[in-house]
């Protein structure tokens, strides 16, 4: 039976840590010729950088070929092909889909349709998976553990897919806080807080964080998501609402890492990037990695 990664609750704990291994062990060795003779297709059909990126640099270093677009106005889409259509193609051609698309749930019906696994590069507001276990690498790395942490996630946690798959993974170890950090109008959707809330896991929100940073392990920043809002007078309302900049970080704790999935805004102060504490294009760098270990787990190849 084939694997996917659509949701990041399709794959147990157990999984995760052996994610969080083999990722480890793809940094030590990040040339291993484990796709040698199959092809890759990686579908687009919204914009990227680091996800696109990084796994088709995971793919040539894992020794695979890659087809497929960046632009989905390259593709028959624009002719009204449907995604069945296309999916349903890509996978006689290809041993394995990476997709990105701007409707939520379109990861989960590609999957359905296929014959070939499907990994999920993001879908609308939805989900990000392949996020959420390079952020849980990112986490592991700098903390040494991914129990007891005090997890604050700032900005758009409404249409943020990256916080969503995050809480869900988190929620998985030992004793974890959550702080959410957003504007009324961006608050973490009713169905995450009822998952925390039915696993009796503690989480507060607030609208301001500069009384309590001090007691983060992570500052998870976010891009409140222009492209979410149908009405551009409320993106303009909340837009800068969260800017962290380095003196903030003064009161912080020795080992407290920013993250923050890129690409950003003004969320973060470039004052920031100078500080031990940001991590975030460290984190990008283990997306390599990771992705390495995903397609690695997925495609049963170690
Ligand atoms: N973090 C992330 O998904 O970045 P891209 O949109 O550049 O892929």
């Amino acid at each position: 039976m084939k694997k996917d990664l659509i949701s990041i609750t399709d794959f147990s704990k157990e999984e995760y840590l052996r994610i969080m291994e083999l990722a480890a062990d793809f940094e030590a060795n990040p040339n291993q010729e484990l796709l040698k003779g199959k092809v890759v297709a990686s579908l687009f059909f919204e914009p990227s950088t680091r996800t696109r990126l990084s796994f088709e640099t995971a793919i040539n270093r894992l020794g695979g070929r890659i087809v497929g677009f960046a632009d989905p106005d390259s593709s028959s889409a624009t002719k009204g092909e449907t995604l069945h259509d296309t999916i349903r193609m890509v996978s006689n051609y290809a041993d394995l889909i990476v997709m990105r698309h701007p409707l939520e749930g379109a990861a989960r019906y590609a999957a359905e349709v296929s014959s070939v696994p499907i990994i999920n590069a993001g879908d609308g507001a939805n989900q990000h998976p392949t996020q959420t276990l390079l952020d849980m690498y990112s986490i592991l790395k700098t903390q040494g553990t991914l129990d007891n942490i005090n997890l604050f996630m700032v900005g758009d946690l409404k249409f943020g897919r990256t916080v969503h798959s995050l809480l869900q993974a988190m929620s998985e170890f030992e004793n974890p806080i959550f702080n959410f950090i957003a504007p009324e109008s961006l608050q973490m959707p009713r169905a995450y807080k009822h998952h925390l809330e039915e696993r009796g896991i503690r989480y507060f929100e607030h609208e301001e964080f500069t009384d309590i940073i001090s007691e983060a392990d992570i500052i998870y920043m976010t891009r409140v998501q222009k492209e979410r809002f149908s009405d551009p007078m409320e993106y303009e309302k909340v837009k800068d609402v969260y800017i962290l900049n380095k003196a903030m970080l003064e009161n912080t704790k020795p080992n407290v890492r920013v993250l923050h999935p890129l690409p950003r805004v003004n969320e973060i102060a470039t004052d920031v990037d100078s500080s031990e504490k940001a991590y975030y294009f460290d984190q990008a760098l283990n997306g390599m990695f990771t992705r390495e270990a995903i397609i690695s787990h997925v495609m049963n190849l170690k």
